[in-house]
């Protein structure tokens, strides 16, 4: 297990002019929830995710060392980059690079040397609903990894993907879960092997068949801005009436998940599942400014998966994460049936009738 410490280098051997990666890394859906945080993305409770597969963003990183004297696009602090999104420059995404940057700049000490053209794009719809800050995070983060591991090509598989994640969650918590393997855990858990607050890291113990293959079909329900941003949201978990028995209640939940897992019992794991999601948003709906981020439609379906399960008893069950969107979750075995389902009867609560087929995947890829 790595330390902080571990994460400050010491000088580069190496040195590089110019070059450029490109790396894509995935959204991912928590099963238990990250919802409040301390310091710079300690979170108050550990959580864990599936890993997905179609929904994600790919980042090309150029770079090439600045010419001090007559560096251009220097901002204030040093750091120099472009932004390109769909090709495009994207002025309003650049404070949130800057800002990651000034944090991650300790343990990356080359940054200031270079200017870099970040060019980044999604694979599911703009302004889907769907986050891209994971996977946005995510691939930046991989890019940045495969840089230092050109100035330090000694470093070890396992520092270089711990890395990737731990500088991915200075970008945006949940990102720390979209870098390496199927299901990731983040933050420390005693029966978890390796979990820590510091990084995401591929679940070590037995995971039962019935869970490999599992389908998301996510629901996009609404897809305008959110009204509250999960920053603002995470905020308001301190002084939270509930907040402590939340935080025990996603490590029961955690070490529910874990007999779940290695026993297989998926009716045990709907009830974890769909108990954390109306858990994340009923902390939303308690807080001082209370907030819904629910729409009428995430009820209708919510009820639709519920009389639709109970009739036909195919283990189908949903999740939610900050937004509206629902997160249809079931094993491949069932995936023509819940189709099915979903285009009878769902569907017509998707906003355009969108929604988008993804189902677990295994971590960011070099392309
Ligand atoms: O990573 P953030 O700060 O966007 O927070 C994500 C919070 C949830 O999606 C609601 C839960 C989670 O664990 O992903």
């Amino acid at each position: 297990m790595f330390s902080i410490n571990d994460f400050i280098p010491s000088t580069y051997l190496n040195s590089i002019e110019t070059g450029q990666f490109q790396w894509s890394a995935p959204s991912n859906i928590a099963l238990v929830k990250y919802w409040g945080k301390k310091g710079q993305q300690i979170p108050a409770n550990p959580s864990v995710s599936f890993t997905l597969n179609n929904c994600k963003t790919i980042t090309k990183l150029a770079f090439a060392k600045k010419d001090i004297s007559t560096a251009l696009n220097v901002t204030d602090s040093g750091f120099s980059f472009d932004l390109l999104f769909e090709g495009k420059p994207k002025e309003d995404f650049k404070p949130k690079i800057q800002k990651f940057f000034e944090r991650i700049e300790v343990y990356l000490p080359f940054l200031k040397e270079y200017h870099f053209t970040i060019d980044t794009q999604n694979t599911f719809p703009h302004s889907s609903g769907i986050a891209s800050s994971a996977s946005g995070m995510a691939a930046l983060a991989m890019n940045l990894m495969s840089l230092e591991k050109a100035l330090r090509p000694e470093m070890t598989e396992d520092y270089f993907y711990q890395k990737a994640s731990f500088l991915a969650r200075l970008g945006s918590g949940s990102a720390c879960r979209s870098v390496k393997g199927e299901v990731v855990v983040w933050g420390h858990q005693a029966n978890i092997t390796g979990s820590t607050d510091l990084y995401g890291v591929e679940y070590p113990h037995v995971i039962h068949d019935n869970f490999k293959d599992f389908q998301d079909t996510i629901l996009l329900v609404d897809k305008g801005e959110k009204q509250v941003s999960s920053t603002l949201g995470h905020d308001l978990m301190h002084g939270h009436p509930f907040a402590e028995q939340r935080f025990a209640q996603a490590h029961e939940n955690l070490d529910k998940l874990k007999v779940i897992f290695e026993n297989g019992n998926v009716d045990e794991f709907i009830k974890v599942v769909e108990s954390e999601a109306l858990t994340l948003h009923a902390m939303m709906m308690t807080s001082m400014p209370y907030f819904i981020l629910m729409k009428p439609n995430t009820l209708q379906i919510i009820n639709a998966i519920w009389k639709f399960r109970s009739e036909t008893q195919i283990p189908v069950c949903f999740t939610l994460d900050a937004g509206s969107n629902v997160h249809v979750l079931y094993p491949y075995a069932v995936k023509e049936k819940v189709l099915q389902f979903i285009q009878d009867e769902l569907v017509g609560y998707c906003q355009n009738g969108q929604y988008i087929c993804d189902q677990i995947g295994i971590g960011a890829m070099l392309l």
